[in-house]
Parts: structure tokens; sequence; C-alpha cells
């Protein structure tokens, strides 16, 4: 979860250090901190709470002055957001910044006391930076970091300063993402491509268990052993843009307003001569008209995105689809056979959970096609198959694009599953795939008329409950409404099934509860109708998310946000950008960092 940096070079180090923590923000936000040589010795600058925070104890403190130095944004996992548990941490003459979660660190902790190390702080991250200490008896760094990290459990990421190297980064990582940048006469290290961006396109991946030594512009990649390994650079087709607000009060907004050229970049190159096409990743008509069952599996907001690619695929190809959220997914024995298919959705590539279920699937035999927006993450790597998102780097913690652009590759295999199992013709599938190129213009619509969304919201910022309610897709698009609401707003909110409400739930509803229901699905509006005149009658204040081309009986909706009609099983693409705007707004209104909502990161690198 939290995010970690690396600058060795000419620049100012911590200017460049605090440059990164901001593109790495989304990662986590308890706490910020930098260590960096200043006249040989570490100089550290770290407290509790947002960067922000330590930007300006940097200004009150005085800036260390250097050009070699590490730097943390942490999302806390052992020990409460504090500034002793805030990184880097040290012991001895070692000095790290810590990605990830050491499983192993009671014991290892009790062992370094016997031998009469000291802990200031709860986390696990300052018994690394004290086991590598330990072994750096014979003043190695190599062989300290190499001995420790042998008997490390868990995960992590680390960047590594010794006291006695102030020319130097050490950078080791196992299962927590960590990539080296190379620039001129300078290098970084960092956990994600943005906090480099500004500076340069180039990297390597760091694979598990290799040590990156940085000095000067220097970069020297080992394998365990102390073999120099040669890695091919790779170079980010992100630009710079990508990762700034751009004029946007936040990143949220600027990604809604994103989707429309990240669903054209997303699409075009898997479309040939107006039919979908796969033959790139080799996922062949042949392949696709044999799998028997189809699995699903993401987390959050992918997993989401899953549900609607079920009703799509279901729908369309008549294959039976599960969708299932990867956390119970890897721990449950899942049935999965040789002849399935297993579809992982992941923004980030990264998320723990995502890529064990992963792995799980493989080792049962199924193929694994994976839809992930981060080149050369981990998911990507790994599945057999890997179909990329274009939707550019997204920082908010809140998913908006990538989501859009899930449904969209989702789209399009069940159009070509479809007619792989010839039961839409190729002019059908054509037809369904042009549809699908055109919903770029419909966002562009709906944008166009987010004041009416604004306003809507400002009647939702006193609500201490919401329901969502929706039957079909437009429950699969519920289902993703409720969550961004509830992860940006803190407004209690869940997602129903609209029939289902009558099982249980309808006793929750009461004079003044807000209801927000979805109507794009003509062939079951009149009983979603139905549904909604049970909760008004009971004094609910509805808002209806419709369609241009779905007329409600007058007075059913208190507040109407119309959507910009297409196909009934493409409308989730119009209709989630007016949910996210409603979350969006409620956010804002409320006076939360939308971006940054509480307790949250982005991406999710621990189980
Ligand atoms: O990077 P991933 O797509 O694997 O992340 C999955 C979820 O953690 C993510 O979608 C999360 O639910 C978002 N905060 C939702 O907005």
């Amino acid at each position: 979860m939290c995010g970690i940096v690396g600058y060795i070079g000419n620049k100012d180090c911590a200017d460049v250090l605090v440059d990164g923590l901001e593109k790495l923000e989304y990662r986590g936000y308890d706490s910020a901190g930098i260590a960096v040589f200043e006249k040989g010795l570490i100089k550290t600058v770290k407290t509790k709470g947002k960067l922000e925070v330590m930007k300006n104890k940097l200004i009150s403190q005085g800036k260390p002055q250097g050009h070699c130095g590490i730097g943390h944004t942490r999302w806390a996992s052992h020990g409460e957001p504090s500034d002793i548990n805030s990184h880097p941490h040290s012991n001895g003459r070692v000095c790290i910044v810590h990605n990830g979660i050491i499983e192993n660190y009671t014991e290892l902790k009790e062992f370094l006391m016997s031998k009469g190390y000291i802990f200031i702080s709860q986390t696990d991250s300052e018994v690394v930076a004290s086991f590598i200490d330990y072994y750096y008896s014979d003043s190695n760094p190599f062989n300290a970091i190499k001995n420790a990290i042998q008997e490390l459990t868990g995960s992590f990421a680390l960047g590594i300063i010794f006291n006695n190297y102030p020319n130097r980064i050490y950078a080791v990582r196992k299962e927590s993402p960590l990539i080296v940048g190379k620039g001129e006469d300078e290098a970084f290290i960092a956990s994600d491509i943005p906090a480099i961006l500004r500076y340069t396109k180039e990297y390597y991946l760091l694979e598990n268990e290799e040590i990156a030594l940085l000095e000067g512009g220097d970069i020297k990649i080992f394998d365990i052993h102390g073999d120099i390994i040669e890695k091919p650079l790779q170079i980010a087709k992100w630009d710079v843009s990508s990762a700034q607000k751009n004029g946007f009060p936040h990143f949220m907004l600027k990604e809604i307003h994103e989707q429309p050229e990240a669903i054209v970049k997303t699409i075009s190159p898997r479309i040939k001569n107006g039919m979908p096409d796969f033959s790139e990743i080799n996922l062949t008509d042949k392949m696709l008209s044999n799998y028997s069952k189809i699995h699903i599996v993401a987390c959050g907001t992918a997993m989401y995105a899953g549900i609607v690619g079920k009703y799509a695929i279901e729908k369309l190809a008549r294959i039976p689809v599960s969708v299932e959220v990867a956390s119970e997914f890897r721990y449950n024995n899942p049935i999965v056979c040789e002849n399935d298919l297993v579809i992982i959705i992941s923004q980030s590539g990264e998320t723990a959970d995502t890529i064990a279920a992963m792995r799980l699937a493989k080792e049962k035999g199924a193929d694994i096609v994976a839809i992930v927006n981060v080149q050369y993450s981990t998911i990507s790597r790994e599945a057999d198959m890997s179909l990329q998102t274009w939707a550019g780097p997204e920082i908010a913690v809140a998913s908006t694009k990538c989501y859009t652009v899930q449904l969209c590759m989702l789209y399009l295999l069940a159009f070509r599953f479809a007619f792989a199992k010839k039961l839409l013709s190729e002019d059908e599938c054509k037809a369904l795939t042009s549809t699908l190129s055109s919903t770029p213009k419909l966002i562009e619509k709906m944008l166009s008329s987010k004041e009416n969304v604004q306003y809507i919201a400002s009647k939702l910022i006193n609500a201490e409950h919401i329901f969502f309610l929706g039957r079909g897709l437009d429950y699969a698009l519920s289902l993703e409404g409720s969550l961004k609401l509830k992860e940006i707003s803190y407004i209690h909110s869940e997602a129903y099934a609209a029939g289902e409400l009558k099982h249980g739930t309808i006793s929750l509803i009461e004079k003044g509860i807000p209801i927000i229901s979805i109507f794009t699905q003509q062939n079951i509006i009149s009983k979603t109708i139905s549904n909604i005149e049970e909760v008004k009658a009971r004094g609910a204040d509805v808002i209806a998310v419709v369609s241009d081309n779905i007329k409600l009986p007058e007075g059913l909706a208190d507040f109407i946000i119309k959507l910009p009609s297409t196909s009934d099983i493409l409308m989730p693409i119009p209709a989630v950008v007016a949910l996210q705007l409603l979350a969006y707004y409620t956010s804002v209104l409320k006076g939360i960092d939308a971006d940054k909502p509480r307790n949250l990161a982005k991406s999710v690198t621990i189980e």
C-alpha cells in the first residue's frame, strides 16, 4: 500500500522526493517522511498526516540539503499513524523505507532485542532496518540485504541507505512493486511510474529478490547470488500531464472527464474491420467457443465491472459466468477446471488478493485473461493473456475511468464470445461494436449536464443512509454507484436488487431517506417502477437516474438525472458517469478530500 521513492543525482534531493511522493500519495496518506544525506549525515524529516503536513515541516525545520535520499508515504498497517511510526526508519547504520508487511516481524524483533537492539516504533519496518543492520557486521551492504531478506516472510519493497555510503541507494522487493528509473546522470526508485514521469520515462522492473544498487547515475541490478543481471529498459507510455491535475480541483474530476479518451484508446487497438479482435493475445474463436465456464475474479470496483461483464456475456454468449471476490476465491478451494476461462480484472495489476487468486486459478489449469491498466504490473506479466486498458494513470483513490474501460473490454469480449458461439452474426457483432465505439460521445453529453448532478448532490449531504435500487444491469450498476458514494462521502449506502427490498430491507425505509433508482433496462422497467412506488409510499425521496428514452410515471421521482440513451446493454457506460459525479459532488460539498478518503489507499498490495 505505501509509496516509496528514492533519488540520487544532481537535483535537490528533497524536492525530487517530495514531488515523487505527491504522485504516490494515492497509495496511502497516514504519514510521510524523507531521509537525505546532508554533508555525509542522514537527516530525516517525517510526520503524521498527509504530505502537506510534512511539506510544512520541511519549511519550518529547514529542508535537508543533499543529492541522495529516500522517501515514503504511509498507509498504516502495523502501528497507528504517528510521528514515531512514520518512515523512514533507522536503526544502527541503516535507514529504510518499506512498503509491504513482514509477517514474522514479532519473532525477528524478539531475536534482535536479545541481541541488544532497541525499538521505538510499533512497526514491522523498523525491525527490517534493524535486521539489515544486524547483518551489516562485515560492512558489506549487499550481503547484509541478501542475508536479511532471505529470512523475511511477507511482502516488501525497500529503499535502503547505509550511513557510510552517502552516494548509494539500494533497493529490493518481494511481491510489492518497485521500479528503478534511469535518468541522465541520475537514478530513481519508485513504487509506481507516475513518481518519476516528470524526470524520465525509462525504467527497469525489479523482480522478486533482485537487488538494485544506484550509485551516482549508475544502476546495477544483481540477483540474490550477487551476479549482475542485464535487464531490458522499459519505456513508460504515459505522459507527464497524465499525473497532474491540469486545472481540475481533484484528480477524480479530471479522471471522470478523461473517460471518453480512455475508451477510444482502449477499444481502438482491439477492433479490426469493425469486429472485436483478440488475435494479438492469441485468444481465438475456437478457444472462446470451447470454454464451458467463465470465472471473473477481482476486488472492489474491478469486481463490480465484472458483474456487468457477467450480464453481458451470459446474455449474449450464453456461457455461465461467476463473479468472485478475489479474497474469498483464493481461500475457498474454488471449483475451476482446465476447460474454464478465468478473467482477472485489476486497475493496478498489483492487488495482493487478485494476484493470489490468479496464481491459484493458473495452478488449477484454467486459461487466464487479465484486464489490467498498469503495463508490466505483476498481473499483466503473469497472466496467460493480458488485455491492456489505456486509461493512463488513475490517481484518485476512487476508481472511475478504469471501471469504464474495464466495462468496454468486457463488452468486446462478450461480443466476440457470442460471435464465436454463433449466437451473433458478423453484422450484429459489428453493429454492437460500432455502438460501443460511440459511447464516448454519450459521456461528453453526460458531462455537459453535470451542474444538475451537482445540485442533486447538495440534497444528499445531510443523509445518513442512502439506497441504490435497480434490476438486472441497473442493479449491477447500483453496486458500483453505491461503493463510489460511500467510499468518498462517508454516507452509509447500500445497493439492492429492487425486487429484493421486500425481503427485509424495506423496514429501513422511512421518511426522507434518499433512494437512487436506476432505470435504463426497458424490459424490466415496469417492475422497477412498482418497487420504487413502494418506497415512495413509505416516504422515501426518489432520485431517478433514467435513460432519456424512458418515461417514468408523473410524480414518481423527486429529482431526475437524465442519461443519453444507447442500446440497453451499454447503458452502464453513460449511467456510471452520472453516479461518479453524484459521489464526487457529495464528497466535495461535505468538505471531504475526494481524492484521498480516510483509511483508504489506492493500491491494496497486502491481503
Ligand atoms: O487495482 P485494482 O483494480 O485491483 O483495485 C481493486 C480495488 O481495490 C479498487 O477498485 C477499489 O475498490 C477502489 N477504491 C474503488 O473505487
